[in-house]
């Protein structure tokens, strides 16, 4: 159980839009990490999804008409803590940009003073009518963050800009604006998941990894206000939204990639599981299976070694999966790599390490001459994540 939103009251806005539906999934998203939903609905809203499903989902009553409770408007915008409009309507996004409070949902917005998150859904004529636009343009130059629309096939059978951004996107952006950015002015450099050493055109050599442990920490590092650059190997999962993505393939490619960024890090999270052998010898055809008996490996480079001898570096965590968690390999690592930090996981216990969503990790370093180790408890990775960070925002800023 992620349990960001814990305490927080979020007032969500729904709507008449087609695609009004879809704030279930978001409101499932949000009470899932602890936050406490307080749904109001326009009355057009209601044609397209109803105020029973929205209430029994959220668990707390449905407010649509501005007189079923009076004051309610300035009741809720007092106590919640964020301000989420999804889907908004064109009529919404004109009526907020223009001071209008006709109905009980436009009143608290206006009433309303914390932060304003809207995600508009609409068709792409209306979006771009320069009515629209101007009132974006409007209410983003007073601090409302829009996320999306996005483009696509639309409800009407058009295709364009307008459709409303997946729940995952709205759920992170509410998120992230309720998280104290405490990594601001730290460039946070992250490798994620395997690399491949390639034996023919078709047929490679690589490791179980699946980005996951890398891909939470740039998520969470992103949230916490870093700038991030994430450079991954060959993943199926979908990249959080970073500053500069880079794919790579190999290890020789993931070693390029990071040399090319390093300069400006201030924090290099080698999360990647490169492989350390690759094949000594390519064919740039498909090997017929009959001609071949063996494959001779040689190293691949060892990313962190070249990390190790440049004279700036960035605070450097190295990641080190291991059978058990014995924790002499890694500190001798540590020592060896000169790294500032190592976190280990265990890749024999379930539920942990590789391809897994969650995780336990021993995370070491040293202070002066003496090695100091932390072990978590098994959660979700991007908890995991967000205990790393915060341990090297203690050991390179101090608490
Ligand atoms: C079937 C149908 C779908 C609609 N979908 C949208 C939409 O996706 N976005 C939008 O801005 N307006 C849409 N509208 C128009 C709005 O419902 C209309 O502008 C309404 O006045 C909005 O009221 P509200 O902003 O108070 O909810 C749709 C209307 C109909 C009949």
């Amino acid at each position: 159980m992620k349990d960001f939103l814990k305490n927080r009251k979020i007032l969500i806005g729904i709507t008449g839009s087609i695609a009004a539906y879809k704030v279930l999934e978001i409101i499932k998203l949000l009470k899932e990490s602890g936050a406490e939903i307080f749904p109001v609905m326009t009355e057009k809203a209601t044609y397209f999804v109803t105020p029973l499903s929205i209430e029994i989902s959220c668990g707390n009553k449905v407010l649509i008409d501005m007189f079923q409770e009076p004051l309610s408007h300035i009741e809720l915008a007092k106590k919640c803590d964020l301000f989420l409009i999804v889907p908004a309507t064109a009529n919404l996004i004109n009526k907020y940009a223009c001071g209008i409070a006709d109905d009980l949902l436009t009143t608290t917005l206006l009433a309303f003073r914390g932060p304003v998150i809207i995600a508009p859904a609409m068709n792409w004529r209306m979006y771009k009518a320069s009515q629209v636009q101007k009132s974006i343009d409007y209410l983003k130059n007073i601090g409302v963050e829009f996320v999306g629309p996005e483009e696509g096939c639309l409800a009407c059978g058009e295709e364009g800009i307008g459709r409303l951004v997946g729940a995952e996107k709205i759920f992170e952006a509410v998120v992230s604006a309720l998280t104290e950015k405490d990594l601001k002015g730290q460039h946070v450099l992250v490798t994620a998941g395997p690399t491949r050493g390639y034996i023919d055109a078709i047929r490679f050599i690589t490791n179980r990894s699946s980005g996951k442990m890398g891909y939470a920490l740039a998520k969470i590092a992103k949230r916490r206000g870093a700038k991030v650059t994430l450079i991954s190997g060959p993943s199926n999962i979908e990249p959080p939204e970073v500053d500069k993505f880079f794919r790579v393939e190999t290890t020789e490619e993931m070693l390029e990639k990071v040399m090319e960024s390093i300069d400006s890090a201030t924090i290099l999270l080698m999360a990647a599981a490169p492989i350390d052998f690759e094949p000594e010898k390519f064919y740039n055809t498909k090997i017929d299976k009959n001609s071949i008996n063996s494959i001779s490996l040689k190293l691949c480079p060892d990313i962190l070694k070249e990390v190790s001898k440049l004279k700036k570096k960035p605070f450097t965590v190295g990641f080190s999966a291991e059978a058990g968690l014995n924790t002499e390999r890694a500190k001798r690592k540590l020592r060896e790599k000169s790294l500032d930090m190592i976190v280990l996981n265990d890749i024999i216990q379930k539920n942990t390490g590789m391809q897994s969503d969650t995780n336990q990790i021993i995370m070491l370093y040293k202070k002066g001459n003496k090695f100091f180790e932390e072990k978590t408890e098994l959660l979700p990775k991007e908890e995991i994540a967000s205990l790393i960070l915060s341990k090297i925002k203690e050991l390179k800023v101090g608490k």
